[in-house]
């Protein structure tokens, strides 16, 4: 299964993909990475000719770089599209023409803490746990039907970073376990949630 992947920064996520299936844990095929960010660190652990990006400050329109980046990521047929560590603000025209295939893993127990700064907010609200969720994008932000989660504790001496850590700890193998679901055709958006195997969650 061909798996297109959206990345603004560090890609851990995206190597976690790349790592599982080097070690045939993942039965897939990273067939490009798309950045808004021509510098993320993200696009260097790729071969070059997987590698597509455009400074998104660059263009008046935001629709205009939406446009072209749909465009790339559908020239290279993915079954499947994954938001790992992508900061900018899909389009609903992009949303859509993705919709049902389109992922992103976020670093929150959603619905708590759609958006950024979720360590920090968590730890603000004093939130005894405090995690990471794998959803279907819709166009509302952070908003799509939740296909798995993954809970860790807040400890009382936290900062934001050394939470971001647990939780990204955690993000690894989740995103690995819903995306072999997904490559596997296990995996259905059914509206507000989600099928297994045609079973409704
Ligand atoms: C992760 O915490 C992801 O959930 C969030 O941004 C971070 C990106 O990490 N959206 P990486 O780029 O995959 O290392």
């Amino acid at each position: 299964r061909r798996i297109a992947v959206l990345a603004s920064s560090r890609g851990s996520n995206l190597q976690a993909l790349l790592d599982a299936i080097v070690s045939n844990r993942l039965d897939g095929e990273i067939v490009g990475v798309f950045s808004d960010k021509p510098a993320a660190p993200a696009l260097q652990r790729v071969p070059e000719m997987l590698r597509w990006s455009r400074d998104a400050k660059s263009y008046a329109r935001r629709g205009d770089f939406d446009r072209e980046l749909g465009d790339a990521v559908a020239a290279c047929s993915p079954d499947w599209v994954v938001c790992a560590g992508y900061l900018r603000i899909l389009g609903d025209a992009f949303v859509e023409r993705f919709r049902g295939r389109l992922l992103n893993i976020h670093p929150s127990l959603l619905p708590k803490y759609r958006g950024l700064r979720t360590h920090a907010r968590a730890l603000e609200a004093g939130d005894q746990e405090h995690g990471t969720s794998v959803h279907f994008v819709i166009p509302e932000l952070d908003a799509g039907a939740v296909i798995a989660q993954a809970r860790v504790p807040v400890h009382a001496d936290d900062s934001p970073e050394t939470l971001a850590a647990r939780v990204l700890a955690r993000e690894h193998p989740l995103l690995v376990a819903v995306m072999r679901l997904a490559v596997a055709g296990r995996l259905t958006e059914c509206g507000t949630t989600v099928a297994v195997d045609g079973h409704t969650l």
